[in-house]
């Protein structure tokens, strides 16, 4: 793909034409492309095929789709629909993703919209008006409050350095793609990283320490960081290294020797800052498999090697869930087996990109578990990062006992 193709927008609505189009990013890096979504059910296939993924990009299309399904109907001449079809609609579109709650809020928030209406009533202008309202507002205060969790990141990445008198390079690890692909833009843990880079890199940072280095995991099945966070990373020149999941302990212990570098980097890693799906009340967070044991090997490196890494978890306050006390709760959404046995991508010659193709992997036949998601649990957690001036960080006792 030529740079000039290249683009961080995933979500297109039209506010005159009221239409809505998204970045394909199942053809991603390789190819720009843009499908347009015209009904719930377009959506629900495209959230289920993750051509859009990432929790608030989920619920920003879903709502978008809603107003989208809503203004085809009222346009089409034998179009009659009533609040009752779109009430089961909505609870189809609820399925498509389970884990993250923010497409379930959105829902829920329409809902309440809806509720002050007959089932049998047929859907007129007044509701349309008010379900683009919330839709529009849902999309610009995400993307205010992308910008708010970055700053406030950097704000609690510069107070934690300092604190501990931290002089010199670092290096950040993150996983899954939580950029401007997975948002309305900016992003939430890379929306930190990408505020963090602006404002701290070498040659700006005010400071006795810069970022150096950002090493995104691959994010295996799906490979979320090998395709998306890299692309999003390159794209704004922030340096990186691709590591795989099962390379970070190695990682963190070749940076932390002085004799040691990898490719001639020797920034110790001080932040590990995931994304989530979902945040619970005693501030449990779901988030893209693999991310438990990124908190687990800070945790043993900070208590074994006292190297003080940060466990930082990024999300929108719609990412919250106050009706769900712990993790446990939580339903972790199972992905299809052949996304771990099998492996899609274009045939690559030299720098022509081919045809799509599926190559095999595993054994065929086998028994496969493939849970999407995992819930780090919050006492691994050292600060969750929202659009909210103060960073959460436990109680006394270790919880969050969040509002
Ligand atoms: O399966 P995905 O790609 O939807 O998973 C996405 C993640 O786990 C993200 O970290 C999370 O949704 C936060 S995106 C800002």
């Amino acid at each position: 793909m030529s740079k000039e193709s290249r683009t961080l927008q995933a979500i297109k609505f039209d506010r005159q034409n009221v239409t809505l189009d998204i970045l394909d990013q199942l053809v991603l890096p390789y190819s720009t492309t843009y499908i347009s979504i015209k009904s719930i059910d377009d959506a629900y296939n495209a959230i289920k095929s993750m051509q859009v993924r990432g929790a608030p990009a989920i619920a920003i299309v879903g709502a978008f789709a809603i107003v989208v399904d809503i203004y085809n109907n009222l346009k089409s001449k034998d179009g009659n629909s009533s609040i009752g079809d779109l009430q089961t609609s909505l609870q189809h579109l609820l399925r498509s993703r389970p884990t993250a709650v923010n497409l379930a809020n959105a829902i829920n928030d329409i809902e309440q919209i809806l509720c002050s209406y007959e089932t049998s009533e047929v859907l007129n202008e007044s509701i349309y008006k008010q379900i683009f309202d919330y839709a529009t507002r849902l999309y610009d205060d995400d993307l205010a409050n992308n910008h708010k969790i970055g700053e406030n990141g950097l704000k609690y990445i510069v107070e934690s350095l300092k604190q501990e008198n931290f002089k010199g390079p670092f290096s950040i690890i993150t996983i899954c793609n939580t950029g401007s692909l997975a948002t309305s833009g900016h992003g939430t843990a890379l929306g930190i990283i990408r505020s963090t880079y602006a404002k701290l890199h070498k040659e700006v940072s005010g400071e006795d320490f810069f970022l150096d280095h950002v090493y995104p995991c691959e994010t295996r099945p799906y490979n979320q960081g090998a395709k998306l966070t890299t692309y999003e990373l390159d794209y704004e020149k922030i340096p990186f290294t691709l590591i795989c999941d099962n390379m970070v302990s190695s990682l963190i212990q070749t940076l932390k020797n002085e004799k040691k570098d990898v490719h001639g980097k020797t920034s110790p890693v001080k932040f590990i800052i995931v994304g989530a799906d979902r945040i619970v009340r005693n501030g449990d967070a779901a988030n893209k498999i693999g991310t438990f044991q990124l908190a687990t090997i800070a945790q043993y490196f900070n208590s074994a090697q006292d190297t003080k890494i940060k466990f930082i978890v990024a999300a929108p306050r719609t990412t919250i869930d106050l009706n769900t006390e712990t993790g446990d709760e939580i339903k972790i959404e199972e992905r299809p087996h052949k996304e771990l046995t099998t492996l899609v991508g274009p045939v690559l010659n030299g720098s022509e990109v081919g045809d799509k193709i599926t190559v095999g992997i595993a054994t065929p036949g086998i028994t496969v578990w493939n849970p999407a998601f995992d819930v780090t649990p919050h006492g691994l957690i050292d600060s969750i990062i929202t659009e909210d001036p103060i960073a959460y960080v436990k109680d006394k006792n270790g919880n969050y006992n969040l509002t």
